[in-house]
């Protein structure tokens, strides 16, 4: 039997990259899948490049109004949402720390933070009613060490990452679980200017006990894991995929 067979998932961010394959997953193993991302175009792409029920729904998550209707669409359509996929994120602040200005901050904070407080507080009553539900942030390495000129990023995942621990703790007596992935460098179009570079690559992956590019695929095997019953005793954990690189191998 399917894994997710029954399960109504929405994953935010899923017109590319990580988001999709984690939609694809799901909706390989029987979940019905709602997309949302700002561009209802390339949701539409996305959704028919993907084999199984996908609803693709246009969401700016930074938007209040826009998570309400994402959450009211699921639910009309349906009927619940069991799992909640935090996957959308901007990096719009790759520069000094002291050049870092408010509009900046305020805006990572609403986008990478925020729009994960606001999906969870409007899908969790129903999880609550129910008795079970999953919730997965997809934070990043980068919120466990400080990202080089990256302080905005590293500062909203490893909130995340706590807001993910909250959760759990106050949320797991009621049967819901609440998890995080931390992935390493996974080829997409976020991180292009650390992949599209051979030389730079080569040099990332030097010291990475496991020696490819990550794919997207590897962190939503992960996903899926944390999705299904076959996780039915981690909570509040924040699952590293990043092919060793935070066990970096140095000759010293
Ligand atoms: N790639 C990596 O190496 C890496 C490493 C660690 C963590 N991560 C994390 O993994 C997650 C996915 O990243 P990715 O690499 O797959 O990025 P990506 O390829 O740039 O995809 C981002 C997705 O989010 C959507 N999105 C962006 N801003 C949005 C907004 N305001 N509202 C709704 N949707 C929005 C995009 O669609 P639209 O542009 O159409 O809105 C797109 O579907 C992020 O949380 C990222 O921080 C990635």
């Amino acid at each position: 039997m399917p894994v997710l067979e029954n399960r109504a998932a929405i994953v935010t961010g899923a017109s590319r990259g990580i988001g999709k394959a984690i939609a694809a997953a799901f909706a390989r193993e029987g979940a019905a899948v709602v997309i949302c991302g700002r561009k209802l175009d390339t949701l539409q792409q996305a959704a028919s490049e993907i084999a199984g029920t996908v609803l693709p729904v246009a969401c700016h998550v930074g938007r209040k109004e826009d998570i309400q209707r994402l959450v009211e669409i699921t639910n009309r359509e349906f009927g619940k949402v069991d799992i909640l996929v935090n996957n959308a994120a901007t990096n719009i602040a790759q520069e000094p720390v002291l050049q870092v200005d408010e509009t900046k901050f305020d805006k990572m904070v609403e986008i990478n933070l925020k729009s994960a407080f606001r999906l969870i507080q409007a899908v969790a009553p129903g999880m609550c009613e129910r008795g079970s539900g999953s919730i997965i942030n997809i934070v990043s390495i980068s919120g466990l060490r400080p990202q080089y000129q990256g302080m905005l990023y590293s500062m909203t995942k490893a909130a995340l990452i706590m807001m993910t621990k909250s959760y759990a703790q106050e949320l797991g007596p009621k049967g819901i679980r609440v998890n995080a992935i931390a992935p390493g460098l996974i080829q997409t179009a976020l991180s292009e200017y650390y992949w599209n570079d051979s030389a730079r690559l080569e040099h990332t992956l030097e010291k990475q006990p496991i020696r490819h590019l990550g794919q997207p695929e590897e962190i939503a095997e992960m996903a899926l894991l944390l999705a299904g019953e076959g996780a039915s005793y981690i909570t509040g954990q924040t699952m590293v995929v990043d092919g060793g690189r935070m066990n970096p191998i140095d000759f010293l």
